[in-house]
């Protein structure tokens, strides 16, 4: 019932400034988000590579401005330095959200953000890591998909998320499933019409299932991003059925939920990678986890109502 109205708020300005301008909120933003800077961020990206892999996300997205777009590539650049001073490149990679890099520029907003995606991939490329490209709402599925194509011909390492809410993606899963595409699926986190998306949450599960067969019987390397204990032990009932070994597959889930699960997967001996994003651009984010669960809301409400 909260969802809508939540997402609906996420990419709203006023309610923007009013959670933003809420002293209680960074407390409650600290679970989800890792700093608001690099420095911040990096202790916590070492400490969870002891046992777990990372995939880092400089926060942004939506820019209608280039300096903005620009800025974001330097502050991705930096980030890839810094991971590969700190001897990290073998355990963390970053997400880029092609709308934080110009996707929505009104000229050449594509191409730019290919360009920037592209400089993003080389500093990747030098301290050997990886980059996977966010996926947002649903019009921008075609954009980032052939963002991704072209970054893959230089690249062929960059990977994709797919969103199992959306009516395409089981076919989407089957175009990605070639030898060398990474594909991260996840069951999707906006707003979407029921022109191109499953509502129901068990029609979403069951879309998640076909999805990860899809991928579990291809030749890329499926990387699981889902909370859900039901969707991570088929997961690797269908990995073991598919013959892939441990390494053969990886699961993800984000900074601050299930933090036990996580712990527990990766005692397993299971490839465990946590998203962790830093930054002040925490807004989107963070309102969309809110809309994800909605004791996370009920508990911000309940922080406005007793400070
Ligand atoms: P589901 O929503 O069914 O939750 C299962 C259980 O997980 C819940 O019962 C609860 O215990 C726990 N849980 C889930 N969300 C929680 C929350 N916010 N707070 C506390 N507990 C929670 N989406 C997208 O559209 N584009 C993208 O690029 C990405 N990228 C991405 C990367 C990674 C690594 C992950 C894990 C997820 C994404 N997502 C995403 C988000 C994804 O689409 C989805 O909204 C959330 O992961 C929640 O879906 P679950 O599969 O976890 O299941």
């Amino acid at each position: 019932m909260l969802r809508t109205p939540l997402l609906a708020a996420a990419r709203s300005s006023a309610c923007r400034k009013l959670v933003e301008r809420t002293p209680v909120t960074r407390a409650l933003v600290d679970r989800f988000v890792a700093g608001s800077t690099l420095e911040q961020a990096l202790p916590k990206v070492a400490e969870l590579s002891r046992d777990r892999y990372v995939t880092l996300d400089h926060l942004g997205e939506d820019t209608t401005d280039e300096a903005q777009a620009q800025n974001t590539v330097k502050a991705y650049t930096r980030l890839l330095e810094e991971l590969g001073r700190a001897g990290l490149g073998g355990r963390a990679e970053v997400s880029v959200k092609l709308s934080a890099v110009g996707q929505f520029l009104p000229a050449d907003g594509e191409k730019i953000a290919l360009d920037n995606a592209r400089a993003i991939c080389e500093a990747a490329a030098a301290i050997g890591t990886t980059v996977t490209l966010d996926m947002e709402d649903h019009t921008t599925v075609d954009s980032t998909l052939s963002v991704l194509r072209e970054l893959r011909t230089d690249f062929p390492w960059v990977g994709a998320v797919l969103q199992a809410y959306l009516y395409r993606t089981e076919a989407d899963c089957r175009d990605l499933a070639g030898a060398g595409s990474r594909v991260r699926l996840c069951k999707g986190a906006y707003d979407e019409p029921a022109s191109v998306a499953f509502r129901d949450k068990a029609e979403v599960d069951r879309s998640y299932v076909r999805c990860m067969k899809v991928l579990m019987n291809g030749e890329g390397y499926p990387m699981i991003a889902s909370h859900d204990p039901r969707m991570v032990a088929i997961a690797q009932q269908l990995a073991a059925t598919a013959g892939r070994s441990e390494d053969d597959y990886e699961h993800q889930m984000l900074y601050g939920i299930r933090d036990d699960e996580q712990e527990r997967l990766a005692a397993e001996g299971r490839r465990m990678r946590v998203y962790v994003p830093y930054g002040t651009e925490w807004y989107g984010y963070y309102m969309r986890r809110l809309a994800e669960r909605p004791a996370n809301m009920l508990f911000f409400a309940r922080s406005l109502v007793t400070r």
